[in-house]
């Protein structure tokens, strides 16, 4: 058997090291997480994107007593970036979350599920989208979808 070494690099550091658009980001998926309805899991995940044209939309998680009709903080801004600027792409998404302690230390990494949405995006735009992942103990920087969804499903897979 051959073996397929699949290699990624992700960035680690402060947000001070990062442009003050991408320090803005940040700052705007922390304020965003205040908007999370999240009496279920008490844990409040923020949003924020900037799209090609510097438009920033947010979003935070929804949940509901019906667990599988809530929706994460990610796809929530996605959705409502692509319904309102269509043809704009993501350039940069940036992510922060809460627990019942206050910001999460590690930075939090999305779902499977907003994985695969992402995905998505960066195959209909064709460009990769730069996120950044928050935590208080800093901030991993992915420079493409791809580098944490490797071997991903998209609609040229089912030709
Ligand atoms: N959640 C997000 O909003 N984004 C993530 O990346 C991980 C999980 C939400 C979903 C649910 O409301 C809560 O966090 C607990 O899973």
């Amino acid at each position: 058997m051959k073996h397929i070494d699949l290699n990624i690099t992700i960035g680690f550091c402060q947000p001070q090291e990062l442009s003050e658009e991408d320090q803005a980001l940040l700052r705007a998926a922390q304020s965003a997480t205040l908007n999370s309805y999240s009496p279920y899991s008490h844990f409040a995940v923020g949003a924020a994107l900037r799209l090609a044209d510097g438009t920033v939309i947010t979003g935070a998680n929804q949940e509901n007593a019906a667990f599988p009709s809530g929706l994460c903080a990610e796809r929530t801004a996605i959705f409502a970036a692509q319904a309102q600027h269509p043809d704009q792409p993501i350039d940069t998404l940036a992510i922060a979350a809460r627990n019942s302690h206050g910001p999460t230390r590690e930075p939090i990494v999305p779902c499977g599920s907003c994985r695969q949405v992402m995905t998505e995006i960066e195959d209909r735009y064709h460009r990769p989208i730069r996120i950044l992942l928050y935590g208080t103990s800093g901030v991993y920087v992915v420079s493409s979808v791809k580098d944490i969804l490797p071997l991903s499903f998209i609609g040229e897979s089912m030709k």
